[in-house]
């Protein structure tokens, strides 16, 4: 990491292919090669920079996001925490998830693991390098490193976690311990999933107590409601898991760069794991809300498929990244959404007349080619699945 050895950029010949070979290794390795200003290729233009003077963020950079108490979900007070979480996912699109029931040991090995195979030598890490989007492991920089005109100072890796017995194999067998910590953090996490399903579903009215069968003319009902809600339940369990590990490295000049761009998250729901350094942001009410992190705890975020699902209910909500020029920040997401050849559509018991569907219906097939053709940040993909009426 010495800070003498300065990017070839500064000489007066530049060899831009070079340059660019030297980009796809990563912003990690930028940073350990001691660059003292960020190169042209991740400066973004003067409105996309983070802190730009329009921005209205006193006081609303302060604003905490919602609380979902776990525990509580499944104690006497479930239906006033079903409210909040509802209330969240309408007016944030996002909260933190606290007494989640996973072991603080689990999450934090979690980080650790992470951080440890972002040390590994470049050599290494570089093995699970691949331009194909369907390969179980892979290794990259940037957002959508074949796609961005600006490059982001993110690395990740990103691990395919269903199904996980043939994934596993590829997944990086160092550090020695990796695979079965990941292991364990997305088995648990994938429960976490399903248990968030189910309150999720509750939430929007789709499940009925399975106590109050006082009224006999509504059983049938019922029971249609209660096996589509198992049905739906079943296709996640056996749905897509993704679990992205990013790192962001110290950048020297953050004010000129993002470390993730404005985007929303493809999938039902992202279950996110952060260190204890400060870089996520949300948009609310047009202003960029930084999230506070809260050690152990989970910030959990509705995805496009939920929005669509709950016909526009609930918000798929743009979220990005700033990077600061002192620490490392290591988040690990996990993304979550029915299997990859299923189709999305809005649930049809939150479609009536007065309020007609708003989302065509969608699948993987289809994100994947808006993924290589467009810009997938902002929220294009979703905008390009909403009916106009
Ligand atoms: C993501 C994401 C946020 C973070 O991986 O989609 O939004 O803090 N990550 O790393
Ligand atoms: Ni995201």
């Amino acid at each position: 990491m010495s800070p003498a050895t300065v990017m070839p950029e500064v000489s007066r010949k530049v060899d831009y292919d070079s340059l660019e070979i030297q980009y796809l290794k990563g912003v990690k390795h930028l940073f350990e090669n001691g660059i003292e200003h960020v190169p042209k290729k991740y400066i973004l233009p003067a409105s996309d920079r983070p802190n730009v003077v329009n921005e209205r963020s006193h006081g609303a950079d302060n604003l905490e996001l919602p609380i979902i108490d776990f525990a509580e979900l499944q104690g006497p007070n479930r239906s006033q925490v079903l409210n909040s979480l509802a209330s969240a996912c309408e007016n944030y699109g996002f909260f933190q998830l606290v007494n989640h029931g996973i072991p603080y040991e689990i999450t934090s090995d979690m980080v650790d693991v992470s951080k440890r195979f972002f040390e590994l030598p470049f050599s290494q890490r570089e093995k699970y390098m691949s331009a194909d989007m369907g390969s179980p492991v892979r290794y990259g920089t940037s957002y959508n490193q074949t796609n961005d005109s600006v490059f982001c100072w993110r690395d990740f890796l990103k691990l395919v976690c269903h199904p996980l017995p043939d994934a596993l194999p590829h997944w990086p067998s160092s550090p020695l311990d990796f695979r079965k910590l990941a292991v364990s953090y997305a088995k648990d996490v994938k429960f976490l999933f399903l248990t968030l399903v189910d309150a999720i579903l509750e939430s929007l009215g789709l499940v009925n107590k399975k106590n109050t069968t006082e009224e006999k003319d509504e059983d049938d009902d019922e029971d249609e409601n209660e096996n589509e809600e198992e049905e739906i339940l079943k296709e996640f369990e056996d749905g897509s898991q993704l679990m992205v590990l990013n790192c962001y490295p110290p950048c020297p000049q953050p004010d000129l760069t993002l470390g993730m761009p404005p985007h929303s998250d493809y999938g039902f729901l992202t279950l996110l794991l952060q260190d204890e350094v400060k870089g996520l942001q949300i948009q609310h009410k047009e202003n960029w809300i930084t999230v506070e992190p809260i050690p152990g705890s989970f910030v959990v975020n509705v995805g496009d498929h939920l929005e669509i699902f709950s016909n526009g209910r609930f918000k798929s909500v743009l979220h990005r990244v700033l990077v600061n020029s002192m620490n490392y920040r290591i988040s690990v997401a996990s993304l979550h959404s029915l299997p990859f050849e299923s189709t999305m559509r809005p649930c049809p018991k939150l479609v009536s007349e007065t309020n007609p569907r708003r989302y065509m219906d969608t699948n993987f097939a289809s994100f994947i080619e808006y993924l290589n053709s467009r810009d997938s940040t902002k929220k294009n993909f979703l905008h390009s699945r909403k009916l106009t009426s």
